[in-house]
């Protein structure tokens, strides 16, 4: 972390030829457990992981900006008077998507000044751990310091998800932003995807002797094309068919009279999304009441839910779900918008090793590339580093 952050002073120095006014940093996420339920105005409960990017920053005395970054060669150059969704493409479309985005949050671009930024992160990209959901909260907590736009978090979070959903064209929620952003030590950040209300939850993993552990199966998935605007689209047949707003008007006992008025592939989506809301719930009550090492079944349950109703799983994420599942851990399930990235489980912490083998192990069998077996702790959300 701190190499990392004097790497990015150094590159910023040494692209630009002057020190940065500061470091913002924001950090990835991973979701505990509500998936696809944010787009449907339901429950979530992701947490933010001690993965971050980390954004070096000065001010120019013009209206350019110009980008650069490690994972990138080009140096992104545009003016603020030019800057519209369509000029915007790769991968500098997530920063300055953000900077379009403060714009439509009130921010006068026609007033502010350029600025030069560096970008560096240590989240895996491809994963299900929002490395763009890291980036966009670290380009807008450092825009609204220096530009003083006064903008509060949860606003912040919702320009990051603009940014993703119009500048880059993923049709994605709210969630990743929001745990990007409010994410704290130790914590799950449960939001409530209608009101918006947030409330930090203490997960205790560390007094329980659990670790949650990452397997990033490496098969990489975007959601600007295919499966998850397909998702999104059932959904909302689902919800107009049942003549509500969204899905979180519907509740497990609605689910009968969603049987007869849908075909079964909706109904299966809408089942998840309903079933899924109330795992929700069930989790926070079950870690306030019982503590984490209860909570397994619930994701257990979650992943059930979404390899055979949502149809979003991929063999490698069984696999891994399964053979964690097989070698002690507590609860496992995949993470994430799905078709791809990442599974969680939740691992007493003397077992972690013999996990990471046995999913080596049959990863291996099944001629799959090896999957990167990493434990994370939930960390604190965007912030000025320097
Ligand atoms: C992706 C999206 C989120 C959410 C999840 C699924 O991560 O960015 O908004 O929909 O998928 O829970």
């Amino acid at each position: 972390m701190t190499d990392i952050r004097n790497d990015v002073t150094a590159s910023f120095a040494a692209t630009f030829g002057q020190e940065p006014t500061g470091l913002w940093s924001a950090p990835g996420r991973v979701n505990l457990i509500g998936e696809h339920t944010d787009y449907n105005e339901g429950f979530v409960l992701p947490l933010a992981i001690d993965r971050r990017t980390i954004v070096a920053l000065a001010l120019r005395d013009d209206r350019v900006m110009r980008v650069a970054s490690a994972f990138a060669d080009e140096l992104v150059e545009l003016d603020l008077a030019e800057l519209t969704t369509d000029v915007l493409h790769g991968w500098s479309a997530y920063p300055l998507g953000v900077v379009w985005a403060l714009g439509e949050f009130g921010a006068d671009l026609s007033a502010v000044p350029g600025f030069d930024i560096y970008i560096d992160s240590d989240v895996p990209v491809g994963a299900g751990l929002s490395s763009s959901a890291a980036l966009e909260s670290a380009v807008a907590v450092a825009l609204n310091d220096v530009w003083q736009l006064g903008l509060d978090k949860q606003a912040l979070a919702r320009v990051g998800q603009r940014a993703e959903n119009e500048a880059v064209g993923a049709p994605t929620g709210i969630m990743d932003q929001s745990a990007s952003m409010l994410g704290r030590e130790d914590s799950a950040v449960f939001l409530d995807c209608r009101s918006l209300d947030a409330e930090v939850i203490d997960l205790g993993f560390d007094r329980a002797g659990l670790d949650l552990v990452i397997i990033d199966t490496g098969v990489s998935h975007s959601h600007s094309t295919g499966g998850y605007a397909d998702r999104r689209a059932s959904c909302e047949l689902g919800a107009r068919t049942m003549e509500v707003p969204s899905l979180r008007y519907l509740g497990v006992d609605d689910l009968d009279r969603a049987r007869e008025l849908l075909d079964d592939v909706t109904f299966r989506r809408v089942r998840h999304i309903v079933t899924e809301n109330q795992r929700v719930l069930d989790t926070v009550r079950t870690l306030r009441e019982q503590g984490a090492a209860a909570i397994g079944d619930l994701l257990d349950a979650s992943h059930v839910s979404m390899r055979n109703d949502f149809e979003i799983s991929i063999p490698e994420l069984d696999l891994a779900v399964e053979t964690a599942q097989m070698n002690g851990a507590v609860g496992a399930r995949m993470t994430g918008g799905g078709f791809g990235g990442a599974a969680i489980a939740l691992v007493p912490r003397d077992a972690v090793s013999r996990i990471q083998v046995a999913i080596d192990g049959a990863f291996a069998e099944h001629g799959y590339s090896q999957p990167d077996v990493f434990s994370v702790r939930a960390s604190d959300g965007a912030r000025r580093d320097r």
